[in-house]
């Protein structure tokens, strides 16, 4: 399992309760909560009852399955949520930080149980209650995402659709939203239009409120690009503040040609780093963009200018100390890829807010992290990750995914000698 960071305070043990009809979007939250905890270094896992189901009882089960009056059926269903339950549980006991219950958990009682069983276990409870009455959006919603489980296999989908809405009904029979009696909750209402927030306390929940009003499920593409070539990337060297060589420049040029076929009139948000090659690539859009320092390369601190052999040469332990744990390791006076991940935070927070496309323009190990919230990479797997010079990595989120496409838009056949997995991470 991936180690919690040394800052960390030993007792973060969150319990987040989904609450919701079906279609209401509880797994694309759970999903999007579930990456954004991760990245920031929290163990964090999705115990989605449905699964536990389809794994334990079949998955295509029409809607009188969940009619409550079958009293059958109800037991099987109780049984595989306790399943769920326990095994979230156990995984605490095993070192879980953030545990998301993504289940309908829609009467009072289910989820005074499942408060009761996390509390004995000594966990943070708060519920996260997602409520839409706007059809259209429930219809959308069965389309993009029901209409594809195994659940519906092979069926026609108008009569899917028609299946799933009775199943919605069943559930709604005996739905009670989540009321301020029952301790700490967030109501998500109208796909984010509103948020409710109840008793929110502490680190963690407070996060989870300031992920929850930026999150919205509108599908935009995300541009992540480096900077063109500079000077520095030449000679193998690492941060500066250097200009842009040639062929940066050309990049630059060839990437306002890729924007004004993709894009056209349309909007689109750029953000930048504050350093030179970054802000010069941009300005040959001649679009506004938005620098941002927390874009700023990896700090390399008193390896600042130096190239990996004169690293290796004069600072032998820092040479070596990289290369042992490339994802911890500070440089001296600098800072390592968890620093990144801690500072770039608000960017990701706005990156989701925005509702337009968003070209980032910035540097290897920025990007890097970005990418790997973008995704669902773990945070360690950041220094691995590939971002080539001249490449337009253009990345379109669905509700559970993230389609990838990589446009190289250099000058040479193939991406220039610096683009390889693990060059200085300028
Ligand atoms: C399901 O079985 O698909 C969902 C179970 C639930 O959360 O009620």
């Amino acid at each position: 399992m991936f180690p919690p960071p040394r800052d960390r305070p030993q007792h973060v043990r969150l319990a987040i309760v989904m609450v919701g009809l079906p279609a209401r979007g509880k797994t694309h939250i759970a999903r999007r909560l579930s990456r954004y905890f991760s990245w920031l270094g929290y163990r964090t896992r999705v115990f989605n009852v449905g699964n536990y189901r389809r794994a334990h009882l079949g998955s295509q089960k029409d809607h009188r399955f969940f009619d409550p009056s079958n009293q059958e059926a109800a037991a099987a269903r109780a049984m595989v949520a306790r399943m769920a339950l326990d095994d979230m549980i156990a995984w605490f006991g095993e070192g879980g930080e953030v545990g998301i219950y993504d289940a309908t958990n829609s009467t009072r009682q289910r989820r005074a149980e499942v408060a009761a069983r996390c509390q004995e276990a000594g966990l943070q409870v708060v519920f996260v209650e997602s409520i839409c009455e706007d059809e259209e959006v429930i219809e959308s919603n069965i389309r993009q995402t029901k209409l594809h489980m195994p659940d519906y296999a092979g069926m026609d989908p108008d009569a899917a659709v028609a299946d799933f809405q009775q199943r919605i009904a069943n559930y709604a029979k005996v739905y009670e939203p989540v009321e301020p009696s029952e301790g700490s909750y967030i109501k998500v209402i109208d796909v984010g239009r509103k948020v409710e927030a109840h008793r929110i306390q502490g680190y963690l929940p407070s996060r989870l409120v300031y992920f929850l009003i930026n999150l919205h499920p509108l599908p935009r593409p995300v541009y992540l690009a480096r900077h063109g070539e500079s000077t520095f990337n030449i000679e193998g060297r690492l941060g500066g503040d250097p200009p842009l060589s040639p062929r940066g420049e050309a990049f630059a040029a060839r990437l306002a040609g890729y924007v004004a076929k993709e894009i056209g009139e349309g909007d689109l948000v750029i953000f930048t780093s504050t350093l030179r090659r970054s802000i010069e690539t941009a300005r040959v859009l001649v679009r506004p963009f938005v620098e941002w320092r927390a874009l700023d390369e990896i700090d390399a601190g008193d390896c600042d200018g130096m190239t990996y052999e004169e690293i290796k040469r004069r600072l032998p332990a820092e040479y070596e100390a990289r290369k042992q744990d490339k994802f911890e390791y500070r440089y001296p006076r600098g800072e390592s890829y968890r620093d990144v991940i801690k500072r770039l935070e608000p960017v990701i927070v706005e990156i989701e807010r925005e509702r337009t496309p968003v070209l980032v323009i910035a540097h290897q190990a920025v990007l890097r992290a970005l990418y790997a919230y973008l995704m669902d990479h773990p945070p360690y797997e950041c220094p691995f990750i590939d971002i080539p010079l001249h490449t337009v990595i253009k990345l379109t989120p669905s509700t559970y995914a993230c389609k990838e496409e990589r446009v190289y838009l250099g000058p040479d056949p193939s991406p220039p000698i610096t683009s390889s997995k693990n060059s200085p991470s300028t």
